[in-house]
């Protein structure tokens, strides 16, 4: 046999007016794992989704073997039976249906032609427990958080009993303890005779568990090597194709007055009554300043910043000034009366309409900004400002009137967050506005942010990356289970002394 198990040559794939994949040749060694790298849009979940039937044979050019063999695939059905299994980027699971249920959709086992429910919760335990899931079967799945769905994801994979595992970006909205839990997984296939691909822009997990990397880039494989002779730096050249000689561009910028207050926020659970997510939490934020919210997740961080934008589906109360006065935000728009914005952590389920033009996406809660006297839109202008958005921070698109589902993940971020600086905002709230987005496009977020600063708006940013908290912060501070643990000057503060807060150790005020 010989020692690939997967050998692809010459794949071009096209989408209308895109060329999303051309002439890339990738080639997995059987039992290895394998992690595919590249910036958004360089074509890697589009190459997977041919690799596992999306794309069906014919609406690609190219050849594939498996295992040798030529692979032929009409449907993802044809890619299981053949032992290809893939955990697509965006989740897929069915809200309203059991985890065992969802294991086995398709699959169900039966007893003279009627589901067996009993023989499947059996199932579905013993997989689950074979990877340490502490999870029950019977649970529906919109009542899991979103890592907990992502492992039921990988569990339906792995009760196909794949030989080829695909996971495309499984860790973007996994906790730090889910992840763990996940390479460990990863390892344990691995062992078992399990080949893998990992798609992930998270560079040190990729150094920790991948034996081979491959990079592409605009739709070309630009290379393979073993991780051994690799480091970050270097696979981050090839995804961008030049050095980046700093990962943060700070830019001085003038911090003015005090100009926005949150006095003593408390945020309930919307299904324990009396339960406090945040308790007492108050910040104040200067004009033009970056002030980062760390913690881990489940801090509260979230809960925190949707209360006070008005988005938050439970009870709070608290107090919101702004330039000294008490203001009242019931709902998002009064905020963005107010002038305050906000990016959502989960930009799929608040920020986009995926059947609607990434411009129609950009300017639809702005057509204010683009009234002519007559109460007619500027269409000129509207399009000259979403042009220069996509430029900006690079967002790749064949059109701007190319529907937002036909973006990569990343691109599709990108498209949320200039909607919110088209809103022209003078408080810009960011949930974790970096996840799922390429070393070279974040770059490009930040200078946007420094920039925002530099015209005196003011930034709240949570992330769960202490280098991007540290490198783009002018003040931070630290939440634990609810509680404001510390606030830091972003000056001779460290990774550490963040994390010693996060982990609730001791306070740390100054
Ligand atoms: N269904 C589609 N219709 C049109 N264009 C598409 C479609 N799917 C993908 N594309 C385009 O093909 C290119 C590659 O997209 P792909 O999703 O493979 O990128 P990716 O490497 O997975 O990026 P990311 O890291 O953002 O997930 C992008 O330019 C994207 O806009
Ligand atoms: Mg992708």
């Amino acid at each position: 046999m010989s020692e690939y198990i997967l050998e692809m040559y010459n794949i071009t794939k096209e989408f209308p007016g895109i060329r999303a994949l051309d002439n890339v040749s990738f080639k997995v060694k059987r039992g290895e794992i394998h992690a595919l790298c590249g910036e958004n849009g360089a074509g890697k979940s589009t190459l997977m989704k041919i690799l596992s039937g999306v794309y069906p044979y014919g609406t690609y050019s190219g050849d594939i073997f498996f295992n040798g063999e030529k692979l032929i695939l009409h449907s993802i059905k044809d890619a299981e039976k053949k032992g290809i299994a893939i955990i697509h980027q965006e989740l897929a699971l069915i809200k309203e249906l059991s985890v065992k249920e969802n294991i086995f959709i398709g699959n169900e086992p039966n007893k003279n032609g009627i589901v067996d429910f009993d023989q499947m919760y059996l199932n579905a335990k013993k997989i689950l427990q074979q990877f340490n899931l502490d999870i029950d079967p019977n649970t529906l799945v919109k009542n899991l958080g979103v890592g907990q769905q992502q492992l039921v994801e990988i569990a339906k994979a792995l009760s196909k009993s794949a030989s080829l595992l695909i996971l495309d970006e499984p860790t973007s909205s996994l906790t730090e303890a889910d992840v763990e839990i996940l390479l460990k997984i990863l390892k344990k296939l691995k062992e078992n005779g399990v080949t893998c691909i990992y798609i992930s822009h998270k560079l040190d997990e990729v150094m920790e568990i991948a034996d081979t990397v491959t990079v592409i880039r605009d739709g070309k494989t630009i290379g393979t090597d073993s991780a051994k002779n690799l480091t970050k730096e270097k696979i981050i050249s090839m995804m961008v194709g030049r050095e980046l000689s700093q990962l943060y561009p700070r830019e001085k910028h003038f911090i003015g007055e005090v100009f926005f207050e949150v006095r003593d926020f408390n945020v309930y659970d919307t299904k324990i009554q009396n339960r406090r997510i945040v308790k007492n939490v108050s910040f104040k934020l200067r004009k033009g300043e970056i002030l980062g919210i760390a913690g881990l997740i489940g801090a509260g961080r979230t809960e925190l910043v949707s209360s006070i934008f008005g988005s938050y589906p439970g009870k709070w109360t608290g107090d919101v000034y702004l330039e000294g006065k008490k203001i009242i935000i019931k709902n998002p728009s009064d905020a963005l009366k107010y002038g305050i914005a906000m990016v959502p952590e989960d930009r799929k389920k608040e920020g986009l309409i995926s059947l609607m033009s990434v411009k129609e996406n950009m300017t639809i809660s702005n057509l204010e900004n683009y009234k002519k006297i007559i109460g007619t839109i500027n269409e000129n202008r509207e399009l000259l400002d979403v042009k220069d958005y996509i430029k900006k921070i690079n967002i790749k698109t064949s059109h701007f009137s190319t529907q937002v589902k036909n973006l990569s993940g990343g691109n599709q971020q990108k498209v949320v967050l200039a909607k919110n600086l088209l809103s022209k905002p003078k408080i810009l709230i960011l949930d974790e506005p970096t996840r799922g987005i390429d070393v070279g496009a974040k770059y490009e977020i930040y200078k946007l942010m420094f920039s925002l600063a530099k015209e005196g708006i003011s930034i709240i940013m949570i992330s769960s990356e202490l280098p991007e908290i540290l490198g783009i912060s002018d003040r931070i501070i630290v939440m634990h289970e609810g509680e404001k643990k510390g606030e830091f000057e972003n000056k001779n503060v460290t990774q550490e002394m963040i994390m010693q807060c996060a982990i609730g150790g001791r306070s740390n005020n100054d």
